[in-house]
């Protein structure tokens, strides 16, 4: 087993710096001053960027309170590691250097580019979402779930939000109306998450997934499973679904335009680890569906989604008055919530790794297996490594 020590020290302090997110729309932030205390007891002194905390609503003086160090814009870079939610930006990677860690959500498998840079700067990469989840040590540094489940409750109410009538069903001197019938397409912790959701709000609810051992999650959150007979078990690596062939997919679809046609609201979940997500509803399905439905595509992202047509953060109203509604970054639409969770999963992969008083790197652990991607100047993921060989580069389809 190989130790190495990003720090030198063994008893020295670890700082943790803690920028503002360099996209606008983010609004979370990696550290909440409630963390603050338990990352002190760890050894660990919090840096924290002035307004990093605003958009969800932590200001300066709580971070102050709880033992943080406020600096100015830029300073948090100084630290030893800079945990983040998603990548740095360029400007705040050119500011690193050989030694520091960064923390986040850094989709190495779908910006591979971005780990051969910080390789390049001799920064070590640690990405939660390389995490193995099936290991019970690892579930409470689980980004994925703790802000999946976010997203997920958030589309079951932005689409409540949007429909144009209620939910559940309401008995009233001036009439009954029906529940609302609510189609939630994948049952990852994200389509779970809003069957429930639906569900505690009155509605309907029916669940898909190509994995059929999520029957069982399903009926136990109060949906219906919705079974198809064209394309056989999904079930891949790791717990997570396959990517399914060409026909298979048409096969889906064809058989899921049947299905939308008949649901107020459809939520889609669906994702294929390093891949494009899936697309489960066709044009010809949206077309199929009565005026005044809504469709939630979490899925939505700069690489396509779940639904015909729909774009990140683009609200489509379709001429036969289908709102199509492609959800984008939802966790950060509940930012404060987001980040308190986010910053549970940062404490605890740091319990993990500060080792003596220092940051340590054992890419032999399985947990750091997972999620380191570059140390000591190396791609050391073996999966993001393949994908920066010029042969096979690129996201798959
Ligand atoms: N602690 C744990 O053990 C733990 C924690 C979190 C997640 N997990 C498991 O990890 C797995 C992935 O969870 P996730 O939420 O990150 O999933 P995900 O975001 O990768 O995908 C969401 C869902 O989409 C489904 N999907 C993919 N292609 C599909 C298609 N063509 N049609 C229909 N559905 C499709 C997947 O099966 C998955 O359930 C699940 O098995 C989950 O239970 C385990």
């Amino acid at each position: 087993m190989t130790h190495s020590e990003v720090h030198s020290q063994p008893q020295a302090a670890v700082s943790v710096g803690v920028a503002r997110e360099s996209d606008p729309r983010e609004l979370r932030v990696a550290v909440v001053p409630d963390s603050v205390p338990a990352l002190a007891r760890l050894g660990v002194r919090v840096l924290v960027e002035s307004g990093a905390g605003a958009g969800a609503w932590f200001p300066d003086s709580a971070y102050e309170q709880a033992g943080a160090t406020i600096v100015r814009a830029g300073q948090a870079s100084g630290a030893d590691v800079i945990a983040g939610i998603g990548a740095p930006a360029p400007e705040q990677i050119a500011r690193l250097r050989a030694g520091q860690a960064v923390i986040g959500l850094l989709r190495p498998l779908t910006r591979p580019e971005l780990a051969g840079r910080l390789a390049a700067a001799g920064v070590t990469a640690i990405s939660l979402d390389g995490l193995p989840r099936t290991v019970s040590r690892a579930q409470s540094m689980d980004a994925l779930t703790s802000q999946a489940s976010v997203a997920g409750y958030k589309a079951a109410v932005l689409a409540a939000d949007h429909f144009g009538r209620f939910f559940p069903m309401l008995i009233t001197a001036a009439g009954t109306s029906r529940p609302a019938s609510v189609l939630v397409l994948g049952a990852g912790v994200a389509g779970l998450q809003a069957m429930g959701t639906a569900r505690r709000l009155g509605a309907v609810v029916t669940g898909y997934d190509i994995r059929p051992e999520t029957r069982d999650q399903i009926e136990s959150v109060g949906a219906r499973f919705l079974e198809l007979g064209s394309v056989a078990s999904g079930a891949g690596q790791g717990g997570y679904a396959r990517a399914l062939s060409a026909d298979e997919q048409a096969a889906q679809q064809a058989e899921l335009t049947a299905e939308v046609a008949r649901f107020d609201v459809v939520i889609t979940t669906a994702q294929v680890p390093g891949r494009r997500p899936p697309l489960l509803v066709s044009a010809e399905a949206v077309k199929g569906m009565r005026a005044g439905s809504v469709v939630v595509d979490l899925a939505a992202s700069s690489l396509g989604g779940n639904v015909a047509g729909s774009a990140a953060d683009q609200t489509v109203l379709t001429e036969n008055g289908v709102r199509v509604i492609g959800a984008g970054n939802l966790a950060a639409q509940m930012p404060a919530a987001a980040s308190v969770a986010y910053s549970h999963n940062i404490v605890a992969l740091l319990a993990e790794l500060i080792r003596d008083g220092a940051l340590t790197i054992d890419p032999a652990d399985e947990i750091q297996a997972g999620v380191v991607i570059t140390h000591q100047g190396k791609v050391i993921h073996p999966q993001v490594a393949a994908l920066l060989q010029p042969a096979t580069g690129g996201v798959p389809q």
